[in-house]
Formats: C-alpha cells, structure tokens, sequence
C-alpha cells in the first residue's frame, strides 16, 4: 500500500510538510519493528497545496514559493517526494504551467478538480470543472500533452459538486486523457468537509477505472482502523492522509504497523458494527447508499505518538513559520495546528485554551519555549540545541 499526505492550502503547507515527513517511531516503540517502511515517517509522497493558474505562466518564483522542495530535487529535507499541484480551468495555461512545474523537478503533476472555494469555482476552476466531464477531460488531456511522457500526472477530484451523478464520468474523463493516478475525496463539493465520506463510493469509480491506474481513497481516516475500512469499502489499497495526519503525526506510522503486520485483513465484525449508519445527506443522489466513516473524534484510540515527540516537533516547525509567515498571521498558524492536534492530544487542548484568544506571536514563542525546555530538561537539551537538531545547522 501506498500512504499520501494530501494538499492542504492555509493549513498543510510546506513547514507541516518539512515537519511531519520528519517523525519517526520512538526508538523504543515495538509496532516499528519488522514493518516495512517506504521512508522512515510511512510516508510514500506528498502532493503540495495548490498553484492556482489563472492567464499567464508563472515565474519560476511562484512555484518555489510554494513548493521550495524543488529547490531541493522536489524532495523533502527529510526525502519524501514531492509533488505539485496546479489548480486553472484554462487548458492552454495549465499546460503551459505543468511543463514549467515538471522542469523545475515536481515528481509529477497533480491537478485539482476538488477545491470547494467559491472563488476559485467562480472562476470555473476546482470542484466546479466536476459539472462539465469534457472540460476535465480538456484540462488533463492538455497537461498530459504537454508534458515529457516521464512526468507523472494525477488527478485528485471530490465525487461531484452538488451531487455525484457525474463522478464516474468524471473519472472516466480523467481516464481518456492519460492520468496515471487518481486520488478521489470521497464527497461531493456541497459536503464540504463534513462526515462522513462515502468511502464505498469510491469503489464504483474504481469498478470502472482500468485495474492498471491506482485510485486513492481520501477523507475522514483519523485512525488506523478507519484507514482499514477506507480500503475495504472503497476496493483502494492506496491512501491519502488529510487532517487526520495533521491530527496524529504518527498516523502513518501507526496505519503501516497494523496493516502491514495484519496481511490487509478485512475489517472485524467488531470493527463493522462500530460504523454508525447516516441519513441521506443529498436526496437523489447516489451517495446515500454508502457506508459512511465514523462521525465520533472521541471515539477514535490514542494518538501513536506520545505527546512528549509531537512536543520535539514544534520547534522546527516554528523556525519554518518564523521564517515565511508574516509576523501577524504566525500564532494563528500554531493554533492551527493545536487546534486539530486537540483532537487526539488532551495537552494540545490546554494549550489552545491558553492561547486561543491571544495573536501575539510572542507569547506563542514563549509558551513554546517553555513546554519544549520542560520536555527537553530530561533529554538535556536546550530549545536551541533542539532547533539546531532539527534543521542541522
Ligand atoms: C484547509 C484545507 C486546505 C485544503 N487545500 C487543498 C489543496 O490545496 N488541494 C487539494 O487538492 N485539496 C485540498 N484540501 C482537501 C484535502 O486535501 C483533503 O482532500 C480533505 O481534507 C479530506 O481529507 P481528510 O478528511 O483526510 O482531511 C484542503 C483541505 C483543507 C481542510
């Protein structure tokens, strides 16, 4: 099986990427032993947040900025792949910025029929382009012409946008214009990112797409469990980790431990009852048929990673925030990050308590400071060393 991190524009961005392909099991953690691993933080690739094109092709720039892996041969600092993803409704410019994103040395291209922003769909771009099939296909047949047969090019769509009656054609769409690998957010646009996600409906898209090009099921995997039974009702070996990685950095870790160990075991009878039924969400559409995830965070088993190596994380990723964020918008990415890793985190939950009302990136430091060098004190390390030993400088 393959584990993806997904794009997360705002939120998962290039320092959570650098950061969270940097965890690793605890020296001492047993589950690590014996598994597998394609890169020593489970992960396989990322895809980066989008790069919207809109009328003219970009400066080289514009696509560093936001994927500064490829001044680092597209990977991460830590060895993970990456790759970029354009976002346009215009055929001839997203072309023209795929051959520019693919000769900058992106492992791939993806292109993004999902984003539910109204402006962007204003514009025709995003989820919108699921209401027209022939105008997916244009997009993706364009970018695959115009880029050397080398290049991967992958697609990630939700199933619809007001609803998925069009999801197979869709698919198919991508299918005819040579994508490789599709990567399906198992909602419609008008689910936003409310549970469940139609896992099962994914399987009719892959019922149709040819056995040889992968899909990826994506949406509401918080835990190894749901990862199991994302693969079981969606027929997908492949995964792709959103929030619940953000949520639980040791997530991929945690999903190739017991994967791997359980030879892909169907999901428990035990496993099946606790999957709560929902009402239809969208009337005449076909996703009320489908098996939804569990709605319960509370639910979920304890994060994989202990609380004190999420803590050995923060320091490098405040570095990165420091460095590229603007002052103002810094503590609102910290909270960001605490605000999903309350989910599976009591201590998160009381630091964003504490720091929820305050904008003062300095008092974000200065909490920071004081949880890392209280955690550090045993290790013997300063925030400094930790900062050093993180960033190898
Ligand atoms: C804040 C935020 C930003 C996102 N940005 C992107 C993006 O840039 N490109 C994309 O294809 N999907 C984007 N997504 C969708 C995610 O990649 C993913 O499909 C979605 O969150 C469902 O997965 P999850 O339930 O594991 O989080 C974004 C989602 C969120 C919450």
């Amino acid at each position: 099986m393959r584990i993806v991190l997904a794009p997360m524009e705002g939120l998962l961005d290039f320092a959570l990427r650098d950061t969270l392909t940097r965890v690793r099991w605890p020296a001492d953690a047993a589950p690590a032993q014996g598994v597998a691993l394609p890169h020593p933080s489970g992960l396989d690739h990322c895809v980066a947040e989008f790069i919207r094109i809109s009328d003219r092709v970009l400066p080289p720039r514009s696509f560093v900025r936001v994927m500064p892996e490829l001044l680092n041969g597209g990977y991460t600092a830590s060895g993970v792949p990456v790759r970029g993803q354009l976002l346009g409704s215009d055929p001839e410019m997203m072309a023209a910025n795929a051959q520019r994103l693919a000769a900058l040395g992106s492992h791939g291209v993806d292109l993004n029929f999902g984003c539910p922003a109204q402006v962007v769909n204003r514009h025709g771009g995003g989820a919108s382009l699921l209401k027209e099939p022939d105008r997916v296909y244009a997009v993706a047949h364009a970018v695959r012409q115009a880029v050397p047969s080398k290049v991967l090019v992958s697609a990630k769509m939700r199933l619809g946008f007001d609803d998925d009656r069009l999801a197979e054609d869709c698919a198919l769409a991508l299918v005819a214009a040579g994508v490789a690998e599709i990567v399906v957010h198992a909602r419609t646009k008008a689910h936003g990112y409310r549970p469940p996600a139609y896992w099962a409906r994914v399987a009719d898209l892959r019922a149709v797409i040819p056995a040889h090009i992968p899909v990826i099921v994506n949406g509401e995997i918080w835990c190894d469990a749901d990862a199991r039974r994302a693969q079981a009702a969606s027929g997908c070996r492949d995964v792709m980790l959103g929030r619940g990685m953000v949520a639980d950095p040791g997530l991929a870790l945690a999903i190739r431990a017991h994967l791997e160990q359980k030879s892909h075991q169907a999901p428990t009878l035990k496993e099946k009852i606790a999957i709560p039924q929902q009402g239809l969400e969208i009337v005449g559409s076909r996703v009320s048929a489908c098996q939804p995830a569990h709605l319960d965070a509370l639910a979920l088993p304890p994060a994989v990673l202990p609380w004190a190596e999420v803590l050995t994380l923060l320091p490098g990723f405040w570095q990165w925030v420091t460095q590229r964020v603007e002052r103002r918008h810094r503590a609102g990415r910290l909270k960001q990050w605490l605000n999903l890793l309350r989910r599976r985190y009591p201590e998160a939950q009381v630091a964003f308590d504490g720091l929820r009302l305050s904008n003062d990136h300095r008092l974000v430091e200065a909490w920071l400071h004081a949880q890392v060098e209280h955690s550090d004190e045993e290790r013997g390390l300063d925030f400094k060393t930790q900062h050093m030993k993180t960033h190898g400088t």
